[in-house]
């Protein structure tokens, strides 16, 4: 039997899903797709996992769509297939918070996949690039959409135009990444954060989630609606009340994820 293109493992509430396909960089060929998807839905479904952790080894989170792979698509075959809409659509459906680890390369479809992560940690030798230009092919998996939000145009343009890298500092200096730590470390500090976020009311934090993906969908008018329904929801938690209550009363909330 082949190897599991990624392992999966779980450190209290937080659910850990690493890309092992160290040969090739972790390269996205359609098993590993389809494997990271079903684990991604697995966590989310799973009620004792309240926050996930995507990631690679130290030394590369992930170095873009196989290109052995791709090589052997034709037009036809890749727009029938159209597994990286089924990865953007994916992660997109997923309802829990999905922290992005990266260590190391994360290039083309591994730049792209990292950005489909809600928050996104980096090592100090992180290295982010969309280098499709060089192999003649643009990003496919969202590279010229997303890139442009999270660090502008200009910065944006000149990755996807040149095929150039930028490193962990740069990559924080802009605002692709939340935070950097040293390599050994990061990890570690991912899965804290996630323990915190595991640590309030998981509707609450869904509905958090949903309310700022929505920005990049919507203009300010509507967004703004979109979220004062979802705060006004949640009026209607349990855990509203508990909240509240547990701040007036000075003691710790007891949530109960209704
Ligand atoms: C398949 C890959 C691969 C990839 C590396 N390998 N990247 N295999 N797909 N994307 C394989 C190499 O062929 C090699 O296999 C082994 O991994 C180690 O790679 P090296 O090149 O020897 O390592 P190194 O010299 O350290 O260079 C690392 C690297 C380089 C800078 C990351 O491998 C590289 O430039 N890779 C391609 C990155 C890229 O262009 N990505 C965009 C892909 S297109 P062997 O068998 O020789 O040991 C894309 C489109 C987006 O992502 C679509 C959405 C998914």
């Amino acid at each position: 039997m082949s190897e599991s293109t990624i392992l999966v493992e779980r450190a209290e509430k937080v659910g850990i899903i690493r890309l092992n396909r160290p040969k090739a960089l972790n390269a996205l060929s359609a098993t590993l797709i389809e494997e990271l998807l079903k684990a991604l839905k697995a966590f989310d479904q799973d009620a004792g996992i309240a926050a996930i952790i995507l990631t690679g080894t130290e030394r590369v989170f992930c170095a873009g769509a196989d290109i052995k792979e791709q090589k052997e698509l034709s037009f036809v075959r890749a727009y029938n297939t159209d597994y990286l809409k089924n990865l953007n659509d994916g992660l997109f459906a997923v309802h829990k918070p999905v922290i992005g680890v990266v260590n190391g390369y994360a290039l083309g479809g591994g730049c792209e996949l990292a950005m489909m992560c809600d928050i996104l940690y980096a090592g100090e030798n992180a290295v982010f690039g969309q280098p499709e230009i060089k192999l003649g092919t643009i990003p496919g998996a969202g590279g010229t959409q997303r890139l442009i939000r999270a660090i502008g145009k200009s910065k944006a343009m000149h990755m996807i135009l040149t095929g150039e890298t930028i490193n962990a500092a740069e990559a924080e200096a802009s605002g692709l990444v939340a935070k950097i730590l040293p390599v050994d470390k990061v990890l570690g500090a991912a899965i804290e954060t996630a323990q915190k976020i595991a640590s309030f009311s998981a509707p609450v934090v869904a509905m958090a989630k949903e309310a700022v993906n929505e920005a990049e969908e919507l203009g300010l008018k509507s967004g703004l609606h979109f979220e004062s329904r979802l705060y006004h929801s949640c009026f209607g938690l349990t855990d509203h009340a508990e909240g509240f209550g547990a701040f007036l009363a000075k003691r710790d909330p007891q949530w109960v994820n209704e």
